[in-house]
């Protein structure tokens, strides 16, 4: 199934996952590697096409990152973007030099050679996304200048007859509004690519791979009731049946009726056939968080005494032989097992393997998949969509958007007016809409009134957040009306709450939580 494959050669850009997503997207597959990878290794693979991501390296400078000339007479169709179009016109015998300006933001760019195989049914005039300090001066040699900006003589180059493609903006970012036509343009047109990589062969291929690999072993699987874990647990359920036992432990920290909506999914009710073993385990987790107040501390005592809950429960069950994993792809990447740009985050998904389960192998069946792709996955195995359009929400869950000690009575408060304000934005369409929204509970207590009689209560912080990779946020635009009538309900109807707060501020310098 993998045949058909895209190589994203990464540069350390910010929009290299982007890329391969957008290559995925015209259903072709696309793996990301950093350019350190060796020619031979690219040759091994047979790519269909390469394409080669921005950067912010300057190609002239000496310790560039950069790629042998080699590459690019492979006869393998390549796309250079941003730094990737530089890099192919200075290893090639073209000049790339710094701008007087740096190109930021939209910009209009013109086609100069509407017959070029990546610019099909594209508009001569069009909007692309520019970001560079650094331009091609001059085209490489045998290569043709194929548009063009008011700023930058050179936006695209190409190549045919070598099937070299340069293109300056970014057609992976949405802001470039025929980009994704772009790239469809340069998998189908110019890497011949059939596009046949779909989710539903890819969901009944992995099932097969589970179902020979695990044979007749047994498969353990922590499952958290976030969207990863519960779509790798179906596949594996639906690979392998009751030879998988999935292990849910509430903390007591989850949303409200979270863990019942979990239980009657992958519990006995439920459709699906496998062992599941519900923990509750909520006293536990409050009497070890009793009096604690720091954040990560908190966050400790959680990640530890779920561990040592699981660790008991692997125990009763004996040994395994597989453990599942819910890695998916951007956490492959972003350790940096894949591409280049993230090699600082190092991600507690992948690698570190749990050495207190008694198993021999991890199975990882969502490794390979982009987040919307795992969403897709699930929803083509009939997972509920409520399920599967689940906000992320953090392993240590409620304890960190409680500021100060965690007991049972702020969990209460938290979760009723969450529920009330996850209720309402649904309710007002503003799910499409906003990334990410909960509600927190301050350690701020304060005089009110109500009815005749003075409170003094908690304040609820309301939390919306409009994110691409949850590395940077903003604050999302919630109608007044909606936050009124929040405001309105929470009061009324959550014990112990005397205000609500909306939390305008964005990430940096806020986090998305609050602890
Ligand atoms: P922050 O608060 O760092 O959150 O801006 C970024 C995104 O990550 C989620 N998050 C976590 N997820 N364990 C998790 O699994 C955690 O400890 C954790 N902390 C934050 C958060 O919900 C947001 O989507």
């Amino acid at each position: 199934m993998k045949k058909e494959l895209v190589i994203v050669l990464d540069f350390g850009g910010q929009y290299n996952q982007l890329v391969a997503r957008r290559v995925r997207e015209c259903n072709v597959y696309c793996e990301i590697y950093s350019y350190k990878m060796g020619i031979e290794t690219i040759k091994s693979m047979k790519p269909k096409g390469i394409i080669l991501t921005g950067g912010p390296s300057s190609c002239y400078e000496e310790r560039a990152a950069t790629y042998p000339k080699e590459l690019f007479e492979l006869g393998i169709p390549i796309l250079g973007l941003c730094y990737g179009a530089q890099l192919m016109m200075h290893e090639l015998g073209g000049k790339v030099e710094r701008a007087a300006v740096r190109e930021y933001g939209k910009t209009e760019v013109l086609i100069d050679k509407t017959d070029s195989k990546v610019f099909q049914d594209v508009q001569e005039k069009t909007v692309c996304w520019m970001s560079h300090f650094d331009y091609i001066s001059q085209a490489a040699p045998g290569f043709e200048v194929t548009a063009h900006t008011a700023d930058c003589p050179t936006a695209a180059a190409e190549n045919e007859a070598q099937k070299l493609y340069a293109i300056q903006f970014h057609p992976e970012v949405l802001h470039t509004k025929e980009g994704t036509k772009m790239i469809n343009n340069f998998v189908k047109n110019v890497c011949r690519c059939a596009g046949e990589w779909k989710m539903d062969a890819f969901v009944e291929n992995s099932i097969r791979e589970i179902r020979t690999k695990v044979g007749s072993g047994k498969v353990l699987c922590a499952l958290s009731g976030g969207v990863d874990s519960s779509v790798a647990a179906v596949m594996l359920s639906k690979a392998i049946g009751k030879q998988l036992t999935c292990v849910f432990v509430d903390h007591g920290l989850l949303r409200k009726n979270e863990g019942d909506e979990v239980e009657a999914v992958f519990g006995p009710e439920g459709p699906y056939d496998l062992n599941f073993v519900r923990v509750n385990a909520q006293d536990r987790f409050y009497t070890k968080l009793a009096g604690v107040e720091e954040p990560e501390a908190k966050r400790k005592i959680i990640g530890e005494e779920f561990i040592r809950v699981f660790e008991e429960e692997a125990k009763k069950i004996g040994a395994v032989d597989f453990l599942v994993q819910g890695t998916i792809y951007p956490d492959v990447v972003e350790s940096g097992l894949g591409g280049e740009s993230a090699v600082i985050k190092s991600h507690h998904n992948v690698g570190g393997l749990p050495d207190y389960v008694d198993f021999k192998e991890i199975i990882e069946p969502l490794r390979d998949l982009f987040k919307d792709e795992v969403r897709k996955a699930g929803l083509e195995m009939g997972i509920p969509e409520k399920l599967v359009f689940r906000q992320p929400f953090p392993g240590p869950g409620l304890g960190i958007r409680i500021i100060g000690e965690i007991t049972a009575e702020k969990v209460k408060i938290v979760q009723d007016a969450d529920a009330i304000y996850r209720e309402e934005m649904d309710a007002a369409g503003m799910k499409e809409i906003v990334g990410q929204y909960f509600a927190a509970l301050t350690n701020m207590r304060s005089v009110g009134v109500m009815g005749d009689e003075r409170t003094y209560d908690y304040a609820v912080a309301l939390r919306a957040v409009n994110t691409i990779d949850f590395m940077t946020a903003e604050a999302a635009e919630v109608p007044y009306a909606v936050l009124n009538k929040v405001m309105s309900r929470i009061i009324n109807e959550v014990r112990g709450v005397n205000r609500v707060m909306y939390d305008l501020t964005s990430k940096p310098p806020g986090t998305i939580e609050f602890e």
